[in-house]
């Protein structure tokens, strides 16, 4: 039985991959402040003593816009503690399995990313992501970089959780349009996860290794906020308490926020698809089940 180490159970992503992975294998799941990815201390001791199969690192710093406030936090736990936990699998001949995102690019090539497309990201998130990749990279244990897109749940807070409730609080909504990318729910980002561990069988080092790098994995097709958010509104179980009447396209440049977002950082998948035969499903399909299962 493989053992597990899952860090940031109670994140949206973490949350799922700790159902889909239990099936898999003897697994152990921590977040903050049982962890701490500041304190890095107890972390490998957790990792010497526990001496996991598979890591898998569903921890992050997300906060984009506060990330330009406190750069050296984002930069200690998405860069610095991702190139440790690099260090620890390579030690243990553990699989490292590490999430990464679409803020890594700057959104200028107006069509979908692939991963031989050079990143340049806008802010403090996107930089510091990069620099985690990079680090694990450098070390190049048994590892997967999955880099992913506007990820959401119904049970955090997220893209589609606040235009549920501004539609239940507001006659007019404005979104914008000129934002583009795959949104991605995260239950079948963390199934998609475990499939493809289960196909790694027994002793998953060896295969993973053999398809060892970076990889786009996202929810098929992409769109922008506006039409994202029309779809939610349409699938809303709750449609009869909304009072929006109209929603409206709005530009980026119309909300200035601390950190830039990247205008069109849709991912292209193929390359996770042919090496893996897993493709996620239609954003809109997603959504739908989303929505409905609550
Ligand atoms: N959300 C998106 O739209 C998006 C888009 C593209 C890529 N991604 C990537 O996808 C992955 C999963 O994202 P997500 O949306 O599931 O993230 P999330 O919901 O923000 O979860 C991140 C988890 O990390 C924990 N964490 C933060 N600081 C920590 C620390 N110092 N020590 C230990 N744990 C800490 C958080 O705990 P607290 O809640 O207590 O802070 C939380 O449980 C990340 O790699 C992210 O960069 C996300």
């Amino acid at each position: 039985m493989n053992k597990i180490l899952l860090l940031g159970k109670y994140g949206q992503l973490g949350w799922e991959l700790h159902r889909a992975l239990a099936p898999l294998g003897d697994i152990v799941a921590v977040d903050y402040p049982e962890i701490n990815l500041l304190e890095l201390d107890s972390l490998v001791s957790l990792i010497r003593e526990m001496r996991p199969g598979i890591i898998v690192n569903a921890t992050a710093y997300t906060a984009v816009d506060q990330a330009e406030i406190e750069p050296e936090v984002a930069k200690a736990i998405n860069s610095i503690a991702p190139g440790v936990l690099a260090e620890l699998a390579k030690e243990n001949k553990s699989v490292l399995i590490h999430y990464s995102t679409d803020y890594v690019f700057d959104g200028s090539k107006g069509s979908p990313y692939f991963e031989s497309d050079t990143p340049k990201p806008l802010g403090i998130y996107g930089s510091s992501k990069l620099a985690g990749e990079k680090a694990i990279k450098d070390v190049n244990p048994a590892h997967l970089t999955l880099r992913t897109s506007w990820v959401y749940s119904l049970r955090r807070d997220s893209f589609v959780t606040k235009v549920l409730s501004w539609a239940q609080a507001q006659s007019e909504l404005r979104i914008v349009d000129d934002q583009v990318s795959n949104p991605t729910w995260c239950r079948p980002l963390a199934g998609a996860t475990a499939l493809l561990l289960a196909k790694s069988g027994e002793y998953p080092a060896g295969w993973i290794n053999e398809r060892r790098g970076l990889y786009h994995l996202a929810g098929d097709g992409y769109a922008s906020r506006l039409e994202w958010a029309k779809m939610i509104l349409d699938f809303d179980p709750q449609h009869e308490q909304q009072v929006v009447a109209s929603i409206e396209a709005a530009k980026t440049s119309d909300y200035p926020t601390p950190a830039d977002r990247p205008l069109f950082s849709a991912l292209n998948c193929d390359k996770f698809s042919d090496t893996f035969s897993i493709r996620l499903p239609k954003w809109q399909e997603a959504l739908e089940m989303a929505m409905a299962s609550g």
